[in-house]
């Protein structure tokens, strides 16, 4: 299906359908994202930011900048990440993370692979504070994205008051800080919560993600969807690898593997057991 181009007339810059395929093979090699023909709009505005950022007159300047500078491709990849998220997203997980807790007491690592600007491993680091009575528990949670952009976001731990809004009053007042004169309509999440969070900078489709050890739980949400089939299964069949016979694998509400019986087995909705 041919894309749906905006006429060139009404953009600030030309931007045609040989430059849309280029952007298209790039991200796809330094992301693994797929980009619908439908996305076509969506690249050209987010990418004209960039164009305008560094004084460029076309796409074909940039396209060949970006071939040319590893730090432009990295503003390349931000630049096209869809980051939605929030506080407690799909909520049936993190009462199932706190079961898995009780039920596991030996659970060293979480591992959440697609962090964004910080609301999920957040909401885990509470979830795990909360069953072990403790900001020290003995387990390591690794928050990690392919965008560093969120990543620095989510190192600050600063968000709009009102992303907290859907959270238990206890919750708001154990790990949260309002901010008062010029920081007022903003959270803060407490040092001690922020501290039980290591963020990294990991492209899923590298070789190695640098784990020595077994993952005990991995999230792994709204991020599969991005990725063509193949790429989703060769990906989570390394997962499968990471996790140990009882780990867990939770997935977005979007993202189903029932079908994967040789790697994972249903354990609930959304979430999975690896077949060992
Ligand atoms: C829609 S957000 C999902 C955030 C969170 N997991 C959630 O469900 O609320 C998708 C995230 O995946 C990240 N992402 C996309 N491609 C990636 C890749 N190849 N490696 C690691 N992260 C990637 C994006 O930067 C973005 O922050």
């Amino acid at each position: 299906m041919a894309a749906v181009v905006t006429p060139a007339a009404q953009r600030e810059f030309a931007f045609n359908r040989s430059d849309f395929e280029k952007v298209r093979k790039t991200l796809m090699s330094q992301a693994g994202i797929r980009l619908a023909d439908s996305k076509d709009g969506m690249v050209y505005s987010r990418l004209a930011r960039r164009l305008r950022a560094l004084n460029m007159d076309s796409f074909n300047e940039y396209l060949a900048y970006v071939a040319s500078s590893t730090d432009e491709q990295e503003q390349f990849v931000n630049a096209l990440t869809t980051n939605l998220t929030s506080f407690f997203r799909e909520p049936h997980h993190f009462d199932a993370l706190a079961r898995y807790l009780h039920e596991h007491p030996e659970t060293h690592t979480i591992w959440c692979a697609a962090s964004s600007t910080g609301e999920e491993p957040y909401s885990i680091a509470m979830v795990v504070a909360e069953v072990y009575g403790s900001y020290k528990p003995p387990v390591n949670i690794v928050a990690s994205d392919i965008d560093s952009n969120v990543l620095a976001t989510a190192q600050r731990g600063v968000y709009a008051a009102n992303s907290i809004e859907k959270l238990s009053n206890s919750r708001k007042q154990q790990f949260f800080h309002r901010g008062t004169g010029n920081n007022t309509g903003k959270v803060k999440v407490v040092d001690e919560l922020r501290n039980m969070v290591t963020f990294k900078k990991i492209n899923l489709q590298q070789a190695d993600w640098g784990f020595r050890r077994e993952v005990n739980v991995i999230f792994c949400r709204n991020v599969m969807i991005y990725f063509d089939k193949p790429t989703q299964l060769e990906l989570l069949a390394r997962m499968v690898d990471l996790l140990p016979a009882d780990g867990m694998y939770v997935a977005g509400h979007s993202e189903n593997f029932n079908l994967q019986t040789d790697l994972v087995r249903p354990m609930g909705k959304t979430l999975y057991r690896p077949v060992k």
